[in-house]
C-alpha cells in the first residue's frame, strides 16, 4: 500500500483543478484503488480508503472528509415512480460549488459538436431529444492523431490519443452517468463512479505499475499502454470495485444490460478478448451517446451477440503494431 499511497500523492499533485474536481477525483484518486484492483483482489484495501471512491461527493482528500458509506449518497428509498423533472440532473448541480473543469489544452473552439441527432439515422425506439433517456453524442475533437469512426473515438491497441490531449471527463458522459446512477438506485443498486478520466501521465503510472507487479505480458492482457486508454478520451468510466469480484453482483448485470439506454457500451465484455485485446471488465464502460449505443445494441440483437465489441461493429482491430 505505501508505494500506492505515495502514488496517490503524486497524482493528488497532478490535479488541476479544486481537488481534482468532482469528475476528475474519482478518477484520478481512485487510480490508487485500480492500481491494487484492477486485475486482482491480492491487496486489501482499507473500507474507508474504497468508500472515498464515489461520485457524487467522495473526494479522497486529506481536507474533505470522504462520506461514510457510498449507499448514503444514492437514495436507497422504497421506489416511487420519478417524474422527469425530478431525475433530471444537470453535473452543475451535484457539482455544487466545484467548478467543471476547464479544457487546458482544447478549447470548445476545437471540439465539434457530434452529429445532431435530428439529422442522423436513428434506429427504432431510440432516445429523442424529448426523452429522459437521451444522451446527445460526445464532441468531437478536430485534432490530428485523433481516429473517429462515424464520429466515434476510437481508443484501443491499435489508435492511441495524443499524449498531451487532456479534455477531462465529459460533462455528457457524466451527467448520462448520472441518470444511469439514478435509475438502478431506484432498482435499490449502488452503481458509483470509481474511475474516469486519466492523463497520459496518470495512465503510464498506473500501467508501469502492473508491468513491475506482474510483467508487461500479463499486464497488457488488463491495463492500458499510455495513450491507449480509453480514461484519457474522458468518455470512459469504472464504476464500483475495479475487479473481478464485481462480476456477477446485481449491480453488473444491471448495468450489462441497461447501460445502452443512457449511452453507454460494455466495452470489453466477455469472451471477446481476442478482439479487444483485453479480458473482460464488468466494470468499464464507455460513452457513445444514445444514438450509437442503440444502433450497437440493435446490431447486437440482429447479430445475436450480446457481447458485440466496437472492434466488431466497426470492422477495426486491436493489437499493438
Ligand atoms: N483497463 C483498461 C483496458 C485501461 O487500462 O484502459
Ligand atoms: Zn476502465
Amino acid at each position: 500500500m505505501k508505494k500506492n499511497i505515495m502514488l496517490a500523492l503524486l497524482l493528488a499533485g497532478m490535479c488541476t483543478f479544486q481537488a481534482c474536481g468532482e469528475d476528475g477525483s474519482s478518477a484520478e484518486m481512485s487510480i490508487n484503488q485500480g492500481m491494487v484492483n484492477e486485475n486482482s483482489a491480492e491487496e486489501d484495501i482499507p473500507p474507508a480508503e474504497q468508500n472515498g471512491y464515489i461520485a457524487t461527493g467522495g473526494i479522497e482528500n486529506p481536507e474533505i472528509p470522504a462520506p461514510e458509506t457510498p449507499a448514503e449518497e444514492v437514495p436507497a428509498e422504497t421506489p416511487t415512480e420519478p417524474s422527469p423533472e425530478e431525475i433530471i440532473i444537470t453535473p452543475e448541480s451535484i457539482i455544487n460549488d466545484t467548478e467543471i473543469p476547464s479544457v487546458i489544452d482544447y478549447t470548445p473552439e476545437t471540439a465539434k459538436a457530434g452529429t445532431p441527432a435530428s439529422t442522423a439515422v436513428l434506429p427504432a425506439n431510440a432516445p429523442t431529444l424529448d426523452d429522459y433517456n437521451y444522451g446527445a453524442p460526445p464532441v468531437v475533437y478536430d485534432i490530428p492523431g485523433i481516429k473517429y469512426i462515424d464520429n466515434v473515438l476510437i481508443a484501443n491497441k491499435s489508435y492511441s490519443l495524443p499524449a498531451d490531449f487532456y479534455p477531462e471527463l465529459d460533462p455528457t458522459c457524466l451527467n448520462q452517468f448520472y441518470k444511469l446512477q439514478n435509475d438502478a438506485s431506484y432498482e435499490g443498486l449502488n452503481i458509483y463512479l470509481s474511475s474516469g478520466f486519466r492523463s497520459y501521465e496518470t495512465q503510464e503510472a498506473i500501467y508501469n505499475d502492473y508491468v513491475a507487479s506482474d510483467g508487461q505480458e500479463v499486464a497488457d492482457t488488463y491495463s492500458a499502454r499510455a495513450g491507449h486508454s480509453e480514461h484519457q478520451s474522458g468518455l470512459a468510466i469504472d464504476v464500483n470495485q475495479i475487479d473481478d469480484t464485481f462480476i456477477g453482483t446485481p449491480e453488473a448485470i444491471w448495468l450489462e444490460e441497461h447501460c445502452w439506454e443512457y449511452g453507454f457500451i460494455l466495452r470489453y465484455p466477455q469472451s471477446k478478448q481476442d478482439i479487444t485485446g483485453y479480458k473482460y471488465e464488468s466494470w468499464h464502460i464507455r460513452y457513445v451517446g444514445t444514438d450509437m449505443s442503440y444502433k450497437i445494441h440493435n446490431k447486437a440483437l440482429e447479430m445475436n451477440d450480446p457481447y458485440l465489441t466496437l472492434e466488431e461493429y466497426f470492422g477495426i482491430d486491436s493489437y499493438y503494431h
